[in-house]
């Protein structure tokens, strides 16, 4: 079975790319929304409650977790692995979701960083919740990758929050037209939406970005990089039977309405130690 992690609803985007790329696979989700969202939180509150979280799916029995979370990635993802996952859950796995982010914005693979050759160039938007760009993690790998590659940094307060609260089409549009108003575009030729709640509002960035600048698809990167780690780790990808578990810190009523609303009106989370018994299968 294999974990993902999300500090809210955001991460059900990747998550859907991965259970249609891997159809076979069991897949347990945790989404923290009674803390949801960290992207204003301190780098010590995102590292401890991604550490439960990760600690909720492996307990739960998931040797591979994914961290849905661009926030988690680039604040926690290299403490767990350096200092925290061998002590504590030895053998098991964590992956993020801005190393394939990385690799597919740059065309240059995570392990030849440092100019082995240079990489995309031109202009590209990433947008982001306000942590993630704080912590500089996409600029400084990009610019590792592809130094010609000028990556335009725009964090999105509040849209996070508005999304988890339910937020309509018109406040949703209102916010994400507001941060593209305030961004210079000449020469931009694709967005990024760092942030894995974005793709749940993807139409409105469509909307509010020129037709000519393209949108990066995390959701389908992360999809098939995964599917290439099962190939070369199949120790974590033994086959189950596409079952699929969802389980939230938060009112799994509230969390249901608001998720339903964005993407499959099945979906069913528990709280964490009810019987796996979800009609989300
Ligand atoms: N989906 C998370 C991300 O990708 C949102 C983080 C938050 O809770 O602010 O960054």
């Amino acid at each position: 079975m294999i974990g993902v992690f999300d500090s809210g609803s955001g991460g059900l985007t990747i998550l859907k790319a991965l259970r249609e790329a891997l159809p076979n696979q069991d897949f347990l989700y945790y989404g923290d929304h009674a803390n949801a969202p960290y992207g204003h939180r301190s780098n010590e509150q995102i590292v401890s409650l991604t550490k439960a979280g990760v600690s909720a799916l492996m307990d739960a029995g998931c040797e591979l977790v994914i961290l849905a979370c661009n926030t988690a990635a680039a604040v926690a993802l290299r403490t767990l692995q350096q200092n925290w996952l061998e002590s504590h859950y030895p053998g098991n796995r964590i992956l993020g979701v801005l190393v394939p982010m990385v690799e597919a914005i740059t065309g240059v693979p995570w392990q030849q960083e440092r100019h082995t050759h240079l990489g995309q160039q031109g202009r590209i938007l990433l947008l982001a919740t306000q942590k993630t760009i704080a912590s500089g993690a996409y600029s400084e790998e990009v610019a590792k990758r592809a130094p010609r590659l000028e990556l335009i940094p725009k964090a999105c307060p509040g849209l996070v929050d508005a999304i988890e609260g339910g937020a309509g089409p018109n406040p949703l549009s209102g916010l994400i037209n507001g941060y593209i108003s305030e961004l210079d575009l000449n020469g931009v030729s694709a967005a990024v939406l760092g942030c894995t709640h974005f793709p749940l509002v993807e139409d409105r960035f469509r909307d509010a970005l020129p037709d000519d600048v393209t949108i990066f698809s995390q959701p389908d990167v992360v999809a098939r990089s995964l599917s290439d780690y099962l190939k070369r780790h199949p120790a974590f990808g033994a086959p189950g039977s596409g079952t699929l578990h969802l389980l939230t810190s938060g009112d799994p009523e509230a969390v249901n309405m608001v998720s339903r609303s964005f993407l499959d009106d099945r979906l069913n989370f528990e709280k964490p130690g009810h019987s796996h018994v979800s009609g989300s299968d």
